[in-house]
């Protein structure tokens, strides 16, 4: 591809964006159940028109646009205020859930630098904490200890927890509710854990933080979670997941300025422009600020809650159809829309292949030592309209399933091949041959993933981290 010699006329533009979507999936369908929170047209047109009107404005330059200060603090307050901050409560607005992460650990980092003189920082993480969390830490020079979760209840094991503390330790994190199973974590026991080692507590609230609050104030029994816990520092909330904003837009918040300002970051030792950010970007479209303000204020406490409601009704409709399903089961007990589900008797990636076959789009998630491999869902508002398809369609994928081409045994025999080609150095034919085995063609997008996924499940994670980075790497040609 070259940039053209003239520029190209509107109609040809949008005939070519348009053609290169025609392979992907219909997010519209209605049967994505992983990285789409769909507000439904309607309610995304003035999300849209909001998210454009401000798509210029940059947050870096605040002495320019006071209106972009105005937009990103009201956006902090009401998502403060729902999670039930108090006045010296504060946060900003970020790319996403892994940039809130990322300033809430290196806040975390600075504040026991600078308070406790820690400078081999530590911080403890269940198994199922998001990666965001060993990303912030592989950026920002901590140590990552991860923990094991209760085995039937998938809930962070709080004495393993408290076993991991050492004098190094600055940050023990949990999730409300965690991507993986879709449970909460003993929020109040962590953070009680944490003030009594004066150490900060940040709880993962990137998909709960909205949805969940919205399910407390409308009387759903959950355990407290928010800044409504003593001991809770910093919390993370996406209005770009259940806040059904626009991407990317998260708040990161803290208890306190004081705290917060660890995660600031200033520079004038340059020759160009004093740099100043309370985020990891400089450069800031204020569009997305402008697109999550909308999204509260258009849909305010009542619209959020019908939504709640339809949503929690459509998962438990869902849920309700594994359980009707002979040989599936629901890991732990979801305490809001996220649900991971499991089988002992076909193989579970055959099964996203399967769904995927009739259109429903699931996430796979590989096996830990307590864990099964599992697929996850993620229900949202654009979901509710078609639920009824669900319950046939996932019975038809499991007899598919039982007849399927990748059984245990199979997948064993793959495994060994793959062992012993990486016998040798990982060179771009070893490679290629590994991908070939995974059913995969490099460059190319595979049409399914069970078997590479089977293939992947049985093999040490961290050379499962280097395979997929060599995938990537040939995909962005
Ligand atoms: C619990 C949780 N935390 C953090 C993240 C990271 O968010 P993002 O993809 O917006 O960076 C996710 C994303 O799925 C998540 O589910």
């Amino acid at each position: 591809m070259n940039l053209p010699q003239h520029g190209l006329d509107r109609q040809t533009i949008f005939a070519t964006l348009r053609a290169y979507k025609q392979h992907d999936v219909n997010w519209r369908s209605g049967k994505l159940l992983a990285g789409v929170y769909d507000p439904g047209d309607d309610n995304a047109a003035t999300i849209k028109e909001a998210y454009t009107e401000f798509l210029t404005e940059n947050a870096l330059f605040l002495n320019f646009y006071p209106s972009v200060i105005q937009l990103e603090n009201d956006v902090t307050r009401m998502v403060i205020n729902l999670l039930q901050g108090d006045a010296n409560a504060v946060g900003n607005c970020t790319s996403g859930g892994t940039e809130s992460i990322m300033l809430s650990v290196k806040a975390a980092r600075d504040w026991a630098r600078a308070e406790r003189k820690i400078t081999a920082p530590e911080m403890i993480v269940p198994i199922t904490a998001h990666a965001a969390f060993h990303k912030a830490a592989h950026y920002l020079g901590c140590k990552i200890i991860i923990t094991p979760v209760n085995p039937q209840t998938f809930r962070a094991d709080v004495n393993a927890m408290q076993a991991a503390i050492t004098p190094n330790t600055i940050l023990l994190v949990g999730s409300a509710p965690c991507y993986a199973q879709g449970v909460i974590d003993p929020i109040g026991e962590i953070a009680a854990l944490a003030q009594s080692h004066k150490i900060l507590c940040h709880v993962d609230a990137c998909v709960g933080g909205i949805h969940l609050s919205i399910m407390r104030k409308l009387g759903y029994p959950l355990p407290a979670f928010d800044f409504s816990v003593p001991g809770v520092t910093s919390i993370s909330t996406d209005m770009h997941k259940y806040g059904y904003a626009a991407k990317n837009i998260s708040v990161a918040m803290f208890r306190h300025d004081h705290l917060r300002k660890f995660a600031m970051f200033a520079c004038a030792n340059t020759a160009s422009y004093a740099v100043l950010n309370p985020s990891v970007l400089s450069t800031r479209s204020a569009g997305p600020m402008a697109g999550a303000w909308a999204a509260l204020m258009s849909f305010g406490e009542a619209g959020y809650a019908d939504m709640v409601q339809r949503v929690q009704t459509c998962t438990a409709d869902m849920i309700a159809a594994v359980n009707a399903t002979p040989g599936l089961r629901i890991l732990g007990q979801p305490a809001m829309s996220m649900f991971a589900i499991a089988s002992d008797e076909i193989n579970i990636f055959d099964l996203d292949d399967e769904m995927a076959a009739r259109g429903w789009m699931l996430q796979p998630q590989f096996s830990t030592p307590d864990l099964p491999a599992n697929l996850h869902a993620g229900v949202h508002w654009g979901n509710v309209a078609h639920v009824g398809a669900f319950a046939a369609d996932l019975q038809a994928a499991v007899s598919a399933c039982r007849a399927k081409a990748v059984t245990t045994e199979a997948a064993h025999g793959l495994k060994n091949q793959v062992l012993q080609l990486l016998q040798q150095p990982l060179s771009p034919q070893v490679f290629g041959q590994l991908l070939q085995l995974g059913g995969l063609t490099p460059g190319q997008l595979p049409t399914g993933f069970g078997r590479i996924n089977t293939v992947l499940d049985m093999l040490p994670r961290d050379l499962v981290n280097v395979l997929l980075v060599e995938y990537m790497n040939s995909i962005y040609r």
